[in-house]
């Protein structure tokens, strides 16, 4: 009975829009997304498990197998919910030619490059779900996924000039304020095509961190759209770039609190890689198509640091196991440090490979690390040196207990959602006054609108 409620303002909410309000339809697509998600979640949780789509939940006692690729459901509706969406934009949000207006039909090349993009994303984790993608085979991938965007952007926009701060300017005795990179600049945002579903994927593990990740960066950014929003008019050139983007993160938030809402401890449903990518995806094609690419970098802190200390690991200097998430203790139902063991079988290793030891010109490093409290260590003194046994696996989610000590499952995913939030909101206030500041203005004000 409330969900029809629910519904009925949702559809309310689209179609009383008589001087069209694009926010207000989002908010409007957003609970549509939201009830969709939650009524078809738990109608297909067995028929998932029959699939064989299931994964153990490794910190919950006895590992209960729950289904996986949920994030599929909400990943759909998105497309789904963003396909309804286009006659409402590019019918009642441009005028009757279709030439101008807040969404002129010219913006339809790049929504649709935008859900090309998704698409291809969709199908790629969907793939990796059900296959098990090896990882330097899916990488790169999304930069392929990327490419309509792109293209979209080239002919749409094709800027691809940065700023110089003033006092570089001065220092080095420019004549201009702003540097072209060209080709480099396409490189740049493929690189963000790859970083932003690749770095939400490792940040994982615990119940509600991949789902609640994208709800606090999506959250972010609507703020920093709100900001241009507010000091804008519709007149303003970045207007309707941050209209646009705010028309793909509602309802995206729409959706992701349906899935948050099975995935959050202790979880009922795990979204798999098919989330994660797509997630990502989305923040990259926010970013590409509303010219903020670099600005967006400001929300993925977390994800920057975690990809940056996951490195020797990611990158072999160490063993990377199959799983690096924290380790479940039966007995008092807290999570504690995981390691990865040197000189030892690895347990979590389908092959029951066989760590090297730590290669020993790396020794100084670790305890240097651990007296910094960055790294856990278990260490024995032999023969007037350290061996180094194991250390603790380098994500930020063991960082955090390194510094917590055992903590409980949805405690640490909160206080990592909490430190993306706090990390994201000092970014978004220093963009906004301190970039000014040393840039002279801020760049979207300048940036010319091809769409007017
Ligand atoms: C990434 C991480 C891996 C981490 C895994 C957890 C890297 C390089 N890879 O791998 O270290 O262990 O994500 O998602 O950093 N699971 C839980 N509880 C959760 C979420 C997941 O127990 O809240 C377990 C379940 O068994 C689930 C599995 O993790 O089936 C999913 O792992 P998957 O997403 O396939 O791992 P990767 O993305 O390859
Ligand atoms: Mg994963």
């Amino acid at each position: 009975m409330l969900s029809l409620a629910v519904s009925v303002v949702a559809l309310a909410l689209i179609f009383t829009n008589e001087s069209f309000q694009p926010i207000q339809a989002a908010i409007g697509f957003a609970i549509l997304g939201y009830q969709m998600t939650t009524s078809l979640i738990p109608a297909v949780t067995t028929a998932f498990l029959k699939r064989g789509l299931g994964g153990r939940d490794l910190s919950k006692p006895g590992k209960p197998l729950i289904p996986e690729t949920m994030g599929i459901i909400p990943a759909i509706t998105y497309m789904f919910v963003m396909i309804l969406f286009i006659p409402f934009m590019f019918i009642f949000g441009s005028d009757q030619n279709g030439l101008s207006g807040m969404f002129p039909h010219k913006m339809l090349s790049t929504y649709l490059g935008c859900l090309l993009s998704l698409m291809s994303m969709i199908l790629l984790g969907l793939m990796d779900d059900l296959f098990d993608i090896r990882w330097r085979h899916k990488f790169f991938l999304p930069a392929v996924a990327s490419i309509p965007l792109l293209i979209v952007y080239y002919v749409d926009f094709g800027v691809t000039a940065i700023l110089i701060p003033h006092f570089l300017q001065q220092w080095l005795h420019l004549e201009t304020n702003s540097v072209d990179l060209g080709y480099f600049y396409y490189f740049y945002m493929a690189s963000v095509a790859i970083f932003c579903p690749n770095s939400v994927n490792i940040l994982a593990g615990i119940n509600g961190l991949e789902v609640g990740q994208t709800v606090v960066i999506a959250g972010l950014l609507l703020l920093n759209d709100l900001f241009y929003l507010s000091i804008g008019t519709i007149q303003s050139p970045s207007y309707s770039i941050h209209l646009l983007s705010m028309c793909f993160l509602i309802p995206f938030v729409g959706i992701a609190l349906g899935l948050l809402k099975y995935n959050w401890f202790p979880a009922r449903v795990f979204v798999g890689d098919t989330w994660c990518y797509f997630g990502g995806m989305v923040f990259a094609v926010v970013g590409i198509s509303g010219h903020f690419a670099k600005t967006l970098m400001l929300f993925f802190l977390p994800q920057i640091v975690n990809f940056v200390y996951s490195a020797p690991q990611l990158f072999g200097l160490i063993p990377c196991p199959r799983h690096r998430l924290p380790k479940f203790n039966e007995e008092d139902g807290l999570l504690y440090n995981s390691y990865t063991e040197y000189g030892q079988i690895d347990a979590t290793s389908e092959k029951g490979r066989q760590n090297p030891p730590l290669n020993s010109r790396l020794v100084p490093v670790v305890l240097f690390l651990e007296k910094l409290k960055l790294i856990g260590v278990v260490k024995e003194y032999q023969d007037g040196e350290w061996v180094i046994h194991k250390t603790t696996n380098l994500t930020i989610i063991n960082l955090f207990i390194v510094w917590t000590g055992p903590i409980r499952e949805d405690k640490l995913c909160t206080l990592l959602l909490a430190t993306q939030f706090a990390t994201g909101f000092f970014m978004l206030v220093l963009r906004h006054t301190l970039a000014p500041m040393l840039f002279g203005f801020d760049n979207s004000w300048s940036m010319l609108n091809r769409y007017n």
